[in-house]
């Protein structure tokens, strides 16, 4: 590269970076990936290097963040929360250890290694052991005053347990605010479902979470926070990095239990490689790990950059996201009609595995994103979450595509599709339709449904295109069709055999089983469980009413809805008639009368997970000691029963005034047991 033109991109470059931060840090709405963004910043970085006078003060590499959004009070922080140089390899490991130890004259340095959490940076403020302030990062400088969010996150001590007797006047730590997986994916789908646009990735979560003008809806993102630096606590003297985790946890911070202490470079190195794979098993993402010296008056010694502690660097593992083509786009029908577009993608390695599909959730979805066939897009996998496409890279995009349709006929019977207003599926009216027969079918053998030992996929295709079965009731006629099913090709008789004696099998199971096998909408497990247990029948589940359904302890008008809905239909009634016939059970064991005891007459809610007892024992538990478990609080509520990680429940429960009670309290006031 010529000077002239190392100039121009460096221009080039820094522009574009500028944009991306302001999107990232200002708007929240981030343009590219985070690994997309550190590609560019290296690159500046190293022209930078290289061509020093071209360096200019306002650089992206000479700066802490952006500014501060500016709806919240703005709160000053002191010292500024900085941020981290990035190191991508381990030989970027080796140079930073070099540099420490030359530092400090060549002693040895210890390290103490943690997860990068990806979420938000937050600095919280404790007065006399109660939380009195906590701000979000901002830009390093000056933050957002989201004090009534942050105290909606239940791992966040709202009082600091006493140390040795005692709390520190002032404290102030800093940590990272995120999201759970699940608890993101779940919101996902909830946005979908409401034709909303998704949350990019944990950090938008958090950062959305956080920036709630109504805490209430922060609290029901179910944020929670790792902290990993203790700033001040006075009164209170650590040796090192290691003892104040230690300190932390003591006061009831949550301090990632993922931490080691170690006395060379190679074992950071080791323990990089280690949770390259690792971090997959973990219930939220975290984008690389963070390294830091252990020894106080080492960091001392180290200082500052003009941007960074030379104590400290993340190590940012090799990007989940990449990029491919989009060769097809394909529809399939789910058990209850809802038709689902997925990418057919030119098979990439992300994360371990290779990817060929990624769900495009919903037309909205698409048409928001604008994903063409042929398009060049990223493609992510963060953990178990099925693959997505993030976005379209524009410039790749060749000038013959066009936009995607909707199809508007069901690509497996042809039916005419339909979209409700308000919802963001799309839906083969066709009850009748092979795909849903198929997805149905197999929903109905599946391991929590009926478990039919042996009917899997092929199966259940083979025995649909071979019309031997129309629906699951003719499962339980198949045995009339033995020497067809043995003349089928791989199936001989032994496993013909096997095959219809587990099915055979099935017409004893308990009847919730055969409740949620029926795959009625929103009625999971826990819901047939409910349903069976409280109306005792398949007969008594068909002629409830919805608000005889509602009544039900823990089902609400979403499930009642769907159940009376389902019920309506002529084809269940044909499905149930056959099942019937077949000599299914469709019946359960209803709950009997509550025994006397000293809960008789009294709703209990368990909420949080309990060391003693699994959820099903301290039900039955409170049904022996003559009261009713119940999933929702109330001020009718006797008590609640919490255990850890107890959430929403239990604000419920100190808003209403509701007796809380701990494992202990319970086995106390009404054991032994
Ligand atoms: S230490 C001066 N430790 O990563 C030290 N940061 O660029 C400040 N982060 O802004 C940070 N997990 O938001 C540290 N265990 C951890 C972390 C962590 C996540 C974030 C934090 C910070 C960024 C570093």
């Amino acid at each position: 590269m010529i000077r002239q033109e190392a100039e121009q991109r460096i221009i080039d470059l820094s522009a574009e970076l500028h944009r991306h931060e302001h999107a990232y840090y200002v708007l929240n709405q981030p343009e590219i990936t985070d690994a997309e963004f550190d590609k560019l910043i290296q690159e500046l970085k190293r022209l930078e290097e290289e061509y020093p006078e071209f360096r200019r003060p306002d650089s992206p590499t000479q700066r802490v963040g952006g500014q501060a959004a500016s709806d919240f009070a703005k709160v000053q922080h002191e010292p500024p929360m900085l941020s981290l140089d990035n190191a991508f390899t381990a030989e970027q490991l080796r140079e930073f250890d070099r540099r420490a130890r030359s530092l400090v004259d060549g002693e040895p340095v210890a390290y103490v290694c943690e997860l990068k959490i990806d979420g938000l940076s937050i600095s919280l403020r404790y007065e006399n052991g109660r939380f009195v302030q906590g701000a979000t990062r901002g830009d390093g400088e000056t933050g957002e005053d989201v004090t009534e969010n942050l105290k909606t996150v239940r791992t966040l001590p709202l009082r600091l347990e006493p140390v040795d007797g005692r709390v520190p006047p002032t404290l102030i730590v800093r940590g990272e605010c995120y999201m759970e997986k699940r608890t993101l994916e779940a919101l996902n789908e909830k946005l979908a479902e409401q034709g909303k646009a998704l949350l990019q990735n944990p950090r938008n979560a958090a950062a959305g979470g956080l920036r709630q003008k109504d805490p209430k809806k922060t609290r029901a993102r179910r944020l929670d926070t790792f902290l990993y630096q203790l700033v001040t606590a006075d009164g209170f003297s650590v040796e090192s990095h290691w003892e104040s985790l230690d300190l932390l946890e003591r006061f009831h911070f949550k301090v990632n239990p993922n931490r080691v202490r170690v006395q060379s470079i190679d074992a950071v190195i080791a323990w990089t490689e280690e949770w390259r794979e690792r971090r997959y098993e973990l219930p939220y993402e975290i984008d690389g790990l963070v390294i830091k010296v252990d020894d106080p008056e080492q960091r001392r010694r180290m200082g500052f950059t003009a941007k960074f502690p030379r104590w400290a660097i993340a190590y940012k593992f090799p990007a989940e996201e990449q990029e491919t083509v989009v060769e097809g786009i394909s529809l399939e029908v789910g058990r209850t009609g809802a038709v689902t577009p997925s990418a057919d993608l030119r098979p990439i390695r992300i994360a371990g595995t290779t990817v060929k599909r990624a769900t495009l959730h919903n037309e909205d979805n698409i048409r928001q994103k604008d994903i063409r066939i042929g398009d060049t897009v990223i493609v992510r996998k963060a953990g178990e979450i099925i693959p997505e496409v993030v976005r379209v890279v524009l410039e790749k995009r060749s000038p013959d595509t066009e936009p995607w349709t909707f199809p508007e006929t069901c690509p497996a019977c042809g039916a005419e599709l339909v979209r409700a207003e308000g919802e963001s599926a799309t839906r083969c009216p066709n009850t009748l339709c092979p795909a849903q027969q198929y997805r149905a079918v197999l929903h109905f053998a599946s391991r929590d449904a009926m478990d039919i030992d042996g009917l899997g996929e092929a199966l259940v295709q083979l025995f649909l295109e071979e019309e031997l079965i129309g629906d699951a009731a003719d499962l339980y006629k198949l045995h009339e069709r033995r020497s067809e099913l043995v003349e089928i090709e791989r199936m001989g008789a032994k496993s013909v055999d096997n095959l219809l004696a587990a099915i055979d099998a099935t017409r004893q199971n308990p009847l919730y089983r055969l409740v949620y096998a029926l795959g009625i909408r929103h009625v999971g497990e826990r819901a047939a469980r409910l349903l069976a247990e409280y109306l005792g029948s398949m007969e008594a589940i068909e002629n409830a009413t919805p608000d005889e359904l509602q009544a039900i302890p823990g089902l609400g008008p979403k499930i009642a809805e769907s159940v009376s809905e389902f019920f309506r239909s002529p084809r269940s009634h044909e499905l149930l008639q056959k099942l019937r016939a077949a000599g299914v059970n469709m019946v359960g064991e209803k709950r009997t009368a509550p025994a006397e005891g000293p809960l008789t007459g009294k709703t209990v809610v368990v909420t949080g997970t309990l060391t003693r007892w699994g959820r099903k024992e301290i039900e039955e538990l409170v049904a022996s000691l003559g009261g009713k478990a119940s999933g929702s609080v109330s001020k009718k509520t006797f008590f609640v029963l919490a255990g850890e990680a107890a959430g929403s429940k239990l604000d419920k429960a100190r808003d209403l005034g509701v007796p809380i009670l701990s494992e202990e309290e319970f086995l106390q006031q009404y054991g032994p047991f």
